[in-house]
């Protein structure tokens, strides 16, 4: 931290939610992965990069069949370099409206005790 910077600063963010869904019927634990940002003042000098692999690490020792985030095109590659994939099957997910084709953003995975590619993931909630 720097020595000008307030005590307790928030400088990167990474949430990590838990969901019991499906892939492809079968009922799978995930790790949801949202909410990541670091302060544009210390972007590129390595905190999410190291956040994500905390994340990614705390949900292996939790036992989570693997993990999942939603990105824009501009991330893509940020998250491949850190071992992430495309989803390149559908995803499906509630909204008010009901149960929908999730299809805003990119699905990216990562794979802990299943490393699923394709087929159909059904978050069976809310997007986080
Ligand atoms: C994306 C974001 C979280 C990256 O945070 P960061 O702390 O700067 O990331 P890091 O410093 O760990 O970056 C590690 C590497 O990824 C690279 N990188 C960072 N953002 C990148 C991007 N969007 N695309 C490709 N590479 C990227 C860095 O250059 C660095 O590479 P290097 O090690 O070869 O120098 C940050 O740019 C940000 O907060 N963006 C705005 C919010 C956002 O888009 N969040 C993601 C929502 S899915």
């Amino acid at each position: 931290m720097r020595d000008d910077a307030p005590p307790h600063d928030v400088v990167c963010h990474v949430g990590l939610f838990e969901r019991q869904a499906l892939w492809n019927d079968r009922p799978v634990t995930l790790g949801g992965i949202g909410g990541v940002a670091t302060r544009p003042d210390r972007q590129r000098s390595g905190l999410a990069s190291a956040a994500m692999k905390q994340a990614t690490a705390c949900f292996a020792r939790e036992g989570k069949d693997f993990a999942v985030l939603f990105c824009e095109p501009h991330n893509h590659a940020f998250y491949r370099n850190l071992g992430w994939h495309e989803f390149g099957g559908a995803v499906f997910c509630e909204q008010p409206q009901g149960r929908i084709r999730f299809a805003v953003m990119a699905t990216f995975v990562y794979g802990l005790q299943l490393a699923p590619r394709d087929g159909t993931i059904d978050l069976r909630g809310l997007p986080w």
